[in-house]
């Protein structure tokens, strides 16, 4: 991969890099469509990386499509697709994780312990790897793009990070390789998340700023959802994940399937 992206930067070519766990959607897409027109070449990465999962999580049951993957990546005209083994990635005796403060320590921080440590370290990676001009993330994981932004800005990388907005189905649900868990009348029950949000930006647009009563419109909405389960419902900012702020965080448990939203309480909602 290094020698393929140095030699598109000795022609003066420009890089962007997709990084994904494969599974694609039409939310992964819209990244490698932007990437695909702000750089001279593209590369996508499926990687499913182990170490940003938690013992008890669904490592060995995320949906995989390879195939799928690769004729959606190569419809869309992307130049290379980068697909390192866990041995190519992890080698026996590699011991070097990348840990940032702060910004991890919250919300999906709390709930997925060690969740951060495998994101920022195989992001740390994959810039590394591809020389990447430009990296695209999806809004869809805010926390994530947080902590990426920290990380590129302290350790120096010279990537430029361009966060994409969240693509959602035609009901509001956001689109999400963890969907395919859900059960239909599952399925249907995890519009909450975005009903949720709709009414917190609802209320906001009436000139609510308390951010006690903004969680409890999050809160109330997914209670009378009889199939949901609430892990967290907060009004953070969006830089640092502490309160207060005007993004709308959610994370909650339809049966087994755990899915996150999040809407920025100052833009208009979609739909
Ligand atoms: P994955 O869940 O495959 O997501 C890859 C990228 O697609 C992430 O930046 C994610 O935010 C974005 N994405 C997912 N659903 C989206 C949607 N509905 N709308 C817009 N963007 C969406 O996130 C990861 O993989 C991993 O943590 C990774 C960054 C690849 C590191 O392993």
């Amino acid at each position: 991969m290094r020698d393929v992206a140095r030699g598109w930067h000795a022609d003066g070519a420009s890089i962007g890099l997709v990084p994904t766990m494969g599974a694609l959607h039409a939310g992964h897409m819209s990244l490698v469509e932007r990437a695909r027109r702000e750089n001279d070449r593209v590369v996508v990465s499926v990687f499913v990386n182990p170490i940003q999962f938690g013992a008890g999580e669904d490592l060995g049951a995320y949906p995989r499509s390879p195939e799928r993957d690769l004729s959606m990546l190569r419809a869309a005209g992307v130049d290379a697709i980068y697909k390192p083994s866990v041995a190519d990635m992890y080698p026996a005796g590699a011991s070097t994780r990348v840990i940032v403060h702060g910004v991890t320590e919250r919300l999906e921080g709390a709930a997925r312990p060690g969740h951060f440590e495998g994101v920022a370290t195989v992001v740390t990676k994959l810039f590394a790897a591809t020389s990447a001009d430009r990296a695209y993330f999806g809004q869809k994981d805010a926390q994530q793009v947080a902590v990426v932004m920290r990380l590129a800005a302290d350790l120096d990388i010279g990537v430029e990070i361009r966060v994409c907005p969240i693509v959602r189905e035609a009901d509001g649900l956001a689109l999400s390789s963890r969907n395919a868990y859900l059960s239909p009348s599952e399925r249907r029950a995890a519009v909450c998340l975005s009903r949720a949000l709709g009414l917190a930006v609802e209320a906001y647009g009436r000139g609510e700023r308390d951010p006690g009563r903004l969680r409890a419109i999050l809160v109330e909405a997914i209670g009378a959802e009889p199939l949901a389960k609430l892990d967290y419902a907060e009004v953070v900012d969006p830089a640092t994940f502490s309160t207060p702020g005007s993004l709308a965080v959610l994370a909650v448990r339809i049966g087994p399937t755990r899915l996150i939203d999040n809407h920025d309480l100052k833009l208009p909602y979609p739909g």
